[in-house]
């Protein structure tokens, strides 16, 4: 079966490469699939984005990575999906995704798996991750050592700058 494990990814966390990794232990093929939300405020582009998971999952042989355009039901019609994998955290995640989960099996029939996320991760969000990088904060234990580098270099005070 081909799962897609669908996010925003800016950037990818321990705890999105902790649901990756076990996707591909349950299914033959996952994609990863890079979307953008519209209500939020990037720090790195979609091929930023991308590029940092190619690397950190570029152990995981069953494991692609692609950009999401448009509606995640038709990425999955057109790329033969079975099922849609996201991880959850916390009962506030539970609400939305169950939402979500509702709306794309009301459009299509796919279904989705919800794993909870590793304890270890739980707290994590990419969101805070950005908030607390460039605010000077180390982010380091959160993301790879590759991801730490990037995010060092785009959230790095400007030299001589008066800020
Ligand atoms: O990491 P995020 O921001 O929670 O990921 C959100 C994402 C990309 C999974 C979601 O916005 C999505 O599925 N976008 C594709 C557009 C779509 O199908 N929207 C309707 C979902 S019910």
């Amino acid at each position: 079966m081909r799962a897609i494990c669908p996010g925003s990814f800016d950037p990818v966390t321990h705890g999105h490469l902790d649901i990756i990794e076990r996707a591909a232990q349950m299914f033959g093929e996952v994609v990863v699939a890079v979307g953008r939300n519209s209500a939020k405020n990037y720090l790195f582009t979609p091929d930023e984005r991308a590029a940092m998971i190619a690397e950190a999952t570029a152990h995981l042989p069953n494991v692609r990575v692609e950009m999401l355009e448009g509606l995640l039901v038709d990425f999955c019609r057109d790329h033969d999906i079975d099922v849609i994998v996201k991880g959850l955290r916390f009962a506030s995640d539970f609400e939305f995704e169950l939402q979500m989960a509702q709306m794309n099996f009301a459009l299509s029939g796919i279904e989705t798996i919800m794993l909870p996320t590793a304890a270890r991760w739980a707290h994590l969000s990419s969101t805070m991750i950005r908030e607390v990088a460039k605010l000077g904060g180390d982010v380091s234990q959160f993301v790879t050592a590759d991801v730490a580098d990037r995010i060092r270099a785009r959230t790095a005070p400007v030299e001589g700058g008066t800020a």
